[in-house]
């Protein structure tokens, strides 16, 4: 396979996300979901993300989205409005081949260079060693884990959280310091 361009998400690539969600949602454990999105669900999701200005990137090979990353408000209450939550999902199949690590590199670059400051993951089920692996390389710490939070397949589910400082982290106070 060769190696993928790493680009800004449009509504066009909103068919092959869908798709690829869907899967997550229908047969794994990292997302809490539990009925898959449709198209118009997830281009509303979108259209938020983008009215908000966060970046939403996707992983392209051969005109086709194999994976793709974004962040978003971690908490509506404006205190917040500093930090960001991320979310990232491949197509099983190209699992382990340092794609989700190219991802969340541009991700982070992008989030730090809107200004955040703290990024969060909220990783769904403790057995998930490939999001702990991949967020841990990226060098996130471990904050700890909501122990059996989310029920899904007739299994009780933790919740792990990772937080990474972006940019100034919390040295300085941006001028906005309301
Ligand atoms: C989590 C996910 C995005 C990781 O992407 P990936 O392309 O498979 O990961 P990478 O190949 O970039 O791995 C980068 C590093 O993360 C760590 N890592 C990745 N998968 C791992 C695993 N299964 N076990 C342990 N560490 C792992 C390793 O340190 C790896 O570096 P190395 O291969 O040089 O050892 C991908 O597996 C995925 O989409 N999973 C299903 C959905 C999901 O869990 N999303 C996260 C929601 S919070």
């Amino acid at each position: 396979m060769s190696s993928p361009e790493i680009r800004p998400a449009t509504e066009a690539d909103l068919p092959f996300i869908t798709k690829i969600y869907e899967h997550a949602v229908l047969y794994g454990t990292a997302t809490f979901e539990l009925i898959p999105p449709d198209l118009d669900e997830m281009t509303r999701r979108f259209s938020a993300l983008m009215d908000g200005g966060y970046p939403y990137l996707v992983a392209v090979v051969d005109d086709e989205v194999i994976g793709y990353a974004y962040a978003g408000p971690y908490r509506p209450r404006p205190a917040y409005r500093f930090t960001v939550e991320n979310s990232i999902y491949l197509k099983p199949a190209i699992h382990r081949r340092g794609i989700g690590l190219q991802l969340m590199q541009r991700l982070l670059a992008e989030c730090t260079a809107c200004g955040h400051r703290q990024m969060i993951a909220v990783i769904g089920d403790s057995a998930n060693a490939g999001s702990i692996g991949v967020h841990a390389k990226c060098g996130f710490e471990m904050i700890g884990t909501h122990p059996n939070v989310g029920l899904k397949f007739g299994r009780w589910l933790d919740t792990v959280m990772m937080q990474l400082s972006l940019g100034e982290g919390a040295a300085t106070v941006p001028p906005d310091n309301a």
